[in-house]
Formats: structure tokens, C-alpha cells, sequence
């Protein structure tokens, strides 16, 4: 079976090979194509992946190419992990909003929709080129704004996309922990948006957990959420809301921490990476290690302005371990070989949101099997998700517009319509700040 991985010369890629690398059943990855525009990150993840697979006598054969058809023909499933304009990119995307005293953020926000600006047109012509050369593949993607993204490559690909993301994974996980549940035996009813979504319930032999963790308050505040948002807000949802939210609920708080930053995040993984290719482009350099050290200081400063607005302190080691490539494998796995699970992944809607157009992409539980991804049946969200749901589905929506019309006046309605843009004059500006640094906005009249 064969895996295309665009953005193959990524940082996170020796994390997909990793948990490849401890699949030895039939039917299992077997050839890994690294697709990049950059010969010289590939070449560099690709000496961390040989390393990876020194002691593995079965592991995938890695091959890595700098044509995006080439790369594509033959695929069974394609990854695509791409990062239009580079970490140099999310790091204005940050600094532009902040400047204009809006929240910048990769996937929330003034920053999120100048990601997405620049993002959609690259990931249609690609879902393009994966219809015409690889139909019977498998999309999954892990771009950012993912859910955004995906509803892009969804009108051509259909229900063949499907974008992943291992923030609800691990809200379960860190949910069922405090309870003293298995997270596989748990049920966990979660629905919304990609970054946007709420922990209802945590059912375990048919009963629901979760009203025992908002009633007792020392559970509640022992994990990262109930840090993160204070018990007093989780009680008051009833719900736990993914950590993005942290990000509307306290806007004005991150904005003020955000803005004081020594380094926005995006220009602190831009320097930090930077290191690790120089790093590892040094012939005789151990470059596993300096993978791994390098990864694991991302890991731990995660959100960590978030953390200290809120007093919540380090990251529990439990939470530094990622999960994106376990959601991938365990997605393909299911599709692959048929072996049936439940994933919360971004799928199109139909109709699971009542309030969402079946076409529209949302965060939700679903049963993957041989014919991909099929979202279970939810309770309706409660009046206050629902709206703030609506409200950046609409402006998804504006997005998706902009990038397909190249109307400047769209671009700016979606930035206006935004719950955490607060004028359009603000919006305008935005649009000037951005189309100013990214020459991938050009299209943009
Ligand atoms: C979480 C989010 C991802 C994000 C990742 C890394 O897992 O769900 O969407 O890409 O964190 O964030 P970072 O700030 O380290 O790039
Ligand atoms: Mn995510």
C-alpha cells in the first residue's frame, strides 16, 4: 500500500513514519512518498525516517520527490500536511493581527482566516490533481485550518477528504483519565467545529460520567481544561469546552498575553526549526536526536501563554506525547483493512448539525469503516455553541467565496463577521496588513 505525504519534508513526519513503523499486520503502508517544494527539508526528514527504520526489518520504504503528480499517481491514501508560505507565513499571520489588537492565531481568529486565505487555493488545485490522477485514493488532511480546509478539498473530493486533528482526542483522553475511565470503553459525545468544539457527556457502560467530574471540583480542576478555563466557567457550560475556546472565552486575556510575547509561536517554531534543518543538513549529525529534542520543547511550550494568563502552569506529561499520528493511522487502518472504529473527525455534516447545511464540514464522533467516515447521530448544541458555530461556519464560508472569486470586499466580510474581530474598519485593515506581507494573497482585488 502506498502513502503520499504532502509536506513530506514537515516536521511532524517522522511522527506518521514513527507509528507506521509499528505496523507490521497485512495489508499495512509498505511505500511512503515524501512529496515538498523544498529538495532540502526532504532530504532532511528523510535521514531522521532512515534512522527511525535502522532496526526495523519490515519498515515502509521512504522515496521523496519534488513533483506533486508523480507523487500522487499510485496513491492508496494521501496525507496532506502542507504549510502554504512556511512558518515565516504563520509568523506574520500572527503579527498582523496583533498589531491591529486581534487575536493571532493559526487557526482562530484575524489569523486563521489569512491562513485560510492563503491556504484554500493551494489545497483545491491539489484535491484537483488527486481527482484526476488518484480518484480511488484517500485524503486525509491535517492542514490548518483544518476544517476549513477540508470543506475546500470537499467539493471535489467529496466524502474521500477527511480532516483530522488530536485536540478532541486528547480532551477524551484527559476526560476519561480524571474519571478513572478507559478511553476505549468510553463513549464521548463531543460536536462542533474544528477547534470549536464542546464536551457534552462521557458515557462508560451506559452511563453518563460526566455530571460526577462538574460536581466535584478538585477532579475538575486537575487537568489541563479545568486549568485552563477554571471550574467555575466549566460548571456554569455544563459542557468542556476544547482548549481553542480558551481563545473566545478569554479573548481579551490571550490577545494582552499574546501582544507581550517575547515571540509570537509561529516565529518561535519558525527559528526553532530553522535550527533543526541547519542542524541536520551537518553531514555525520545525529539527526533523530535533534528531531527529538526539538520536538519535544514544542511539545512543551504549547499554548503556553494560555496557560500562564490562566495560572495553569506546565503541561502534564501525560499530554506531551501528540496523538495526530495515531488519529491517522487508526483512520486508515479502519478504511484499509475494514477495521472498524469511532473517530472524532472533520466530515461533511449531513444533517448530524440541524442548524448547518449538510454540505458544511463540523468536528464530530464517527464510524470509519472500508467506505470511510460516517458521523453518528448527536444531541443539538446549546443555543450559545450553536451561535458561536454559525457565526465562524459563515465566515468559512466567506473564506471559501474569497479564495474562489478573488474578491477583496468577500475577503474583508469574512475578517468583519468574525466573533473576535470587533470593527470593520479593523477588518479593512486587516485585509491591507495581510495582501501587504503575503504574496500569496495577491489574488486578492
Ligand atoms: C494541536 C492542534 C493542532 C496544532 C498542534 C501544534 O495538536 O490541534 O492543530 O497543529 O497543536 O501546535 P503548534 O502551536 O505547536 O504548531
Ligand atoms: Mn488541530
Amino acid at each position: 500500500m502506498k502513502l503520499t505525504i504532502l509536506g513530506g519534508g514537515g516536521f511532524r513526519v517522522p511522527l506518521v513514519y514513527g507509528a507506521l513503523l509499528g505496523d507490521h499486520g497485512e495489508g499495512r503502508v509498505t511505500d511512503v512518498v515524501l512529496h515538498d517544494l523544498d529538495a532540502g527539508r526532504l532530504s532532511a526528514v528523510a535521514r531522521v525516517l532512515a534512522e527511525q527504520a535502522a532496526d526495523v526489518p519490515d519498515a515502509p520504504v521512504v522515496t521523496a520527490t519534488t513533483d506533486l503528480d508523480e507523487a500522487l499517481r499510485g496513491a492508496d491514501f494521501v496525507f496532506s500536511a502542507i504549510r502554504v508560505g512556511g512558518l515565516e507565513g504563520r509568523a506574520a499571520d500572527e503579527r498582523v493581527a496583533l498589531d491591529r489588537g486581534v487575536l493571532g492565531q493559526e487557526t482562530v481568529g484575524a489569523g486563521g482566516i489569512a491562513y485560510g486565505l492563503r491556504t484554500v487555493p493551494v489545497a483545491v488545485d491539489i484535491a484537483r490533481r488527486v481527482a484526476r490522477l488518484a480518484p480511488d485514493a484517500w485524503l486525509i488532511n491535517f492542514t490548518n485550518p483544518a476544517g476549513l480546509v477540508t470543506e475546500a478539498m470537499s467539493r471535489h473530493l467529496g466524502d474521500r477528504v477527511i480532516g483530522i486533528c488530536d485536540s478532541p482526542v486528547g480532551l477524551g483522553r484527559r476526560i476519561a483519565r480524571v474519571l478513572g475511565a478507559n478511553p476505549r470503553e468510553a463513549w464521548i459525545d463531543y460536536v462542533g467545529l474544528n477547534h470549536l468544539g464542546w464536551v457534552r457527556g462521557l458515557h462508560v457502560a451506559g452511563r453518563d460520567e460526566l455530571p460526577r467530574l462538574l460536581a466535584d471540583p478538585d477532579l475538575l480542576g486537575s487537568f489541563e481544561e479545568g486549568k485552563l478555563f477554571g471550574t467555575d466557567w466549566l460548571r456554569s457550560l455544563g459542557a468542556i469546552p476544547n482548549e481553542y475556546l480558551h481563545y473566545y472565552y478569554f479573548n481579551r486575556e490571550t490577545v494582552r498575553a499574546y501582544s507581550r510575547a517575547e515571540q509570537t509561536r509561529g516565529a518561535f517554531l519558525r527559528d526553532q526549526q530553522a535550527r533543526f534543518y541547519e542542524e541536520t543538513a551537518r553531514p555525520g549529525s545525529a539527526a533523530l536526536t535533534a528531531w527529538d529534542r526539538t520536538r519535544a520543547e514544542r511539545e512543551a511550550t504549547y499554548m503556553s501563554e494560555n496557560r500562564e494568563t490562566a495560572g495553569a502552569g506546565e503541561r502534564d506529561a501525560d499530554d506531551l506525547s501528540g496523538g495526530y499520528e495515531k488519529v491517522a493511522l487508526a483512520l486508515m487502518r479502519a478504511i484499509a483493512r475494514d477495521e472498524r472504529t469511532t473517530l472524532i473527525l472533520n466530515v461533511r455534516n449531513q444533517g448530524t448539525l440541524s442548524v448547518l447545511d449538510a454540505d458544511a464540514v463540523i468536528e464530530v464522533p464517527c464510524l470509519v469503516d472500508a467506505n470511510g467516515a460516517h458521523p453518528v447521530a448527536v444531541a443539538p448544541l446549546p443555543g450559545h455553541a450553536t451561535g458561536l458555530v454559525c457565526a465562524v461556519k459563515a465566515v468559512e464560508r466567506e473564506v471559501l467565496a474569497a479564495a474562489d472569486s478573488g474578491s477583496r470586499a468577500t475577503a474583508v466580510k469574512a475578517f468583519a463577521l468574525h466573533p473576535l474581530v470587533d470593527s470593520v474598519n479593523v477588518a479593512r485593515d486587516l485585509v491591507d496588513g495581510y495582501t501587504a506581507v503575503h504574496p500569496g494573497l495577491a489574488y486578492l482585488r
